[in-house]
């Protein structure tokens, strides 16, 4: 029998619980012994829970506890979650979680940490909530040189952006919505902000190239600069507005890391991905183009993921897993500046401008344009080419184009 602790009792958390009791049976024809639920760990009370005789409100309980084999970090953030995922690694407990904060800021010592005390530190639902990428990237695309990882990878934002699309919804309601689902951060700018997407870049980016970026290095952009009026101009032409995050090898071990929004072509399965779901494309020498998609946030989806890395570990405690990256450098991570793609440009100014600043370009239009706005996608260019071009324009918005 093992037995697991789970650290916080939210969402993710208490989907855990759910999980391992509705597919208890399941569980344990597969990993051909119990996985028993011991210990719960809440800062609140859940006196009318299935779970109460589970919970406890000091994590010493669980630390102490020899009987625990896997702790179940759900609680967020890189404060107390680090301090009690040190101390459970420390114990010779393997801790799964699905805290990308922890794992974009501080993985690579806590893998460390696991690796010296003879125990695992997996994170599958950190990127993608239920999406199985994490393990296929590591494992199934082992052979590989990899040299792009590009993806949707915050479920909230790409909810908001369809929601406000398709049901015409303001940015606030659309928020809301997601936030009730249970899909937004606690602090939702998180998510907004492009933060959450980038924390998941730098774990992916990690897995894929080997080192530690961390989130400071990673230029971010989130959807707060998206307009209607954007969307309207994209999808005159066939473009969605998508937020990316992207990684791309570079030479002499470097990593080009950014999140930001794009326009991504119609015919781009990126463009199809919708409401909360996530899809992350990776490029590798020998297999070529590979996507995964699916639910990218909420209860049930990221319990999937979490329970999977509990049972993994359940079925043999102590293998080494190698799933581990080395530390980075202040270097490592270099800014998208030197990147050539096409761009989406709203600004204020005429056409004819327009077209003495950029060159060839390709105009835009839409229904209720005021006079006096233009949106047109540029030539291929890197971002302080155009803007030295641009300089005598007003501009509005400024997106790469996928290309
Ligand atoms: P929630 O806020 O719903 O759950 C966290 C729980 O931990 C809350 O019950 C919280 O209580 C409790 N908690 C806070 N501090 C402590 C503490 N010191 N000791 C014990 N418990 C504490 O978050 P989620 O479940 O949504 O997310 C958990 C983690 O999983 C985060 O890192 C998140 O980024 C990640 N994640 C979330 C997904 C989702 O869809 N929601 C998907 C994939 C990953 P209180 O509310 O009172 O603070
Ligand atoms: N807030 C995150 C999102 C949860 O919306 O994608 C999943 O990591």
């Amino acid at each position: 029998m093992v037995n697991v602790a789970i650290l916080g009792f939210g969402t993710v958390g208490s989907g855990v619980a759910e999980l391992l009791t509705q597919n208890g049976s399941l569980i344990e024809r597969r990993v051909d012994g119990l996985v028993r639920l011991k210990y719960i760990l809440d800062v609140r009370d859940f006196p009318d829970s299935p779970y109460r005789d589970c919970f406890v409100k000091e994590f010493s309980v669980i630390e102490r506890d020899p009987e625990v084999d896997i702790v179940v970090e759900t609680i967020g953030g890189a404060t107390v979650a680090l301090e009690y995922t040190s101390r459970a690694l420390r114990a010779g407990k393997s801790v799964v979680s699905s805290n990308k904060e922890l794992v974009a800021t501080h993985g690579c010592q806590l893998l460390k940490l696991a690796r010296e005390h003879g125990c695992s530190y997996l994170f599958e639902a950190s990127v993608g909530g239920g999406i199985p990428i994490l393990r296929p990237l590591t494992s199934c695309l082992a052979a590989n040189e990899l040299s792009q990882v590009t993806g949707i990878l915050n479920g909230t934002t790409n909810y908001i952006l369809t929601r406000m699309i398709r049901a015409g919804l303001t940015f606030e309601q659309a928020l809301k919505e997601a936030q009730d689902k249970g899909y937004a951060e606690k602090d939702p700018t998180a998510d907004v902000d492009g933060h959450d997407a980038c924390r998941k870049i730098c774990i992916l980016a990690a897995l894929a190239f080997g080192r530690q970026g961390y989130p400071g290095q990673v230029p971010t952009q989130g959807i707060r600069g998206v307009t209607l009026e954007d969307v309207a101009y994209a999808d005159s032409a066939g473009y969605k507005i998508k937020l990316l995050g992207r990684a791309l090898r570079q030479p002499e071990g470097k990593v080009c890391a950014f999140v930001a929004p794009h326009l991504v072509p119609g015919e781009d399965p990126l463009a199809g991905v919708e409401d909360v779901f996530n899809a992350i494309a990776v490029t590798g020498n020998a297999i070529g183009d590979v996507m995964f998609y699916g639910r990218g946030a909420g209860k049930m989806p990221t319990a999937s993921a979490v329970v999977a890395d509990v049972m993994d570990i359940a079925r043999d405690l102590k293998r080494d897993r190698r799933n581990d990256w080395e530390e980075g450098d202040p270097g490592l991570v270099v800014s998208d500046d030197g990147l050539s793609s096409p761009w989406y440009v709203r600004a204020s100014g005429s056409m004819e401008q327009a077209r003495q600043a950029v060159g060839e370009l390709h105009p835009l239009a839409r229904s209720g344009a005021p006079g006096g706005e233009v949106a047109f996608l540029t030539p291929v260019m890197t971002r302080p080419a155009l803007l030295d071009r641009l300089k005598g324009m007003q501009v509005r918005s400024l997106f790469r184009v996928l290309a």
